[in-house]
């Protein structure tokens, strides 16, 4: 699965929002790789949302799974249950979830595990802290948030990771896309020559991504895609950044 562009509406939505974000995005959409594309709404709106934008292509996935498969582990949502919706992916480790719920490195590489196990396609999030990046030390922040979170797992089938630095995302700041695209190199090759048996299909930016910026971001050799929240509220802009994202690719 080649998911490049991923809209992430975190705590925002609702039914009616769904019907005309779905209007917004078919009548601004001027591509045809659907299915390059998905959306992860709150989990309440998983099968409605599936259901208002059919069967063209684009993927609906979770923004959030739990480490374990079932149990008494109220208000928690499994990868088994995202998958029998017709879920395809779950974004694991978002930054707002390490930051406001506490979620370790630990508890990460299990979602990871349950994601594999159901073949739902993880799209691990890692990104440095605005301190970590001004004492210059966004690589070992990454490596070590990488090597955590694949070091138990003895096979992983495929992953996608979305590098977000922590500072960049809703602050309208985005790091040069030069540096961008030697991070994402750097994280190819920590990925690939310490974890062979793990398949990571692309590497995603995220913070602060809009149809002003992503030509510039798309056209680095090394950033496949991006995760994107509030610009992805809006239907029409997701789809102006998904038309870059064609164009170029
Ligand atoms: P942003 O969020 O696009 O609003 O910066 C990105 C994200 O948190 O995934």
């Amino acid at each position: 699965m080649s998911l490049r562009l991923i809209a992430n509406w975190k705590l925002n939505g609702s039914i009616e929002f769904n019907h005309q974000w779905a209007e917004d995005f078919f009548k601004n959409f001027s591509g045809s790789n659907f299915k390059s594309i998905g959306i992860a709404p709150a989990s309440v709106y998983l099968d409605h949302l599936i259901k208002v934008i059919g069967d063209c292509g684009i993927e609906i996935g979770a923004q959030n799974i739990y480490e374990e498969e079932s149990g008494a582990r109220s208000g928690e949502i499994s990868a088994t249950m995202i998958k029998d919706l017709g879920c395809k992916f779950s974004i694991i480790g978002h930054s707002e979830r390490r930051l406001f719920f506490n979620e370790s490195n630990k508890s990460i590489s299990k979602k990871l595990n349950q994601a594999n196990k159901n073949c739902v396609m993880p799209i691990l999030c890692i990104g440095e802290s605005a301190e970590e990046n001004q004492r210059n030390i966004t690589y070992d922040a990454l490596e070590l948030q990488i090597n955590e979170a694949l070091k138990d797992l003895y096979e992983l089938h495929s992953l996608i990771i979305a590098y977000e630095p922590v500072w960049a995302i809703g602050s309208g700041k985005i790091p040069d896309p030069v540096e961008i695209n030697s991070i994402h190199k750097m994280i190819k090759d920590v990925v690939q020559s310490r974890f062979p048996k793990v398949g990571l299909n692309l590497v995603l930016y995220g913070g602060s991504v809009n149809s002003k910026n992503a030509s510039s971001l798309f056209s680095q050799e090394n950033i496949d895609g991006a995760l994107v929240g509030g610009a992805s509220l809006s239907g029409k802009e997701f789809a102006l950044i998904a038309n870059v994202l064609n164009e170029l690719s």
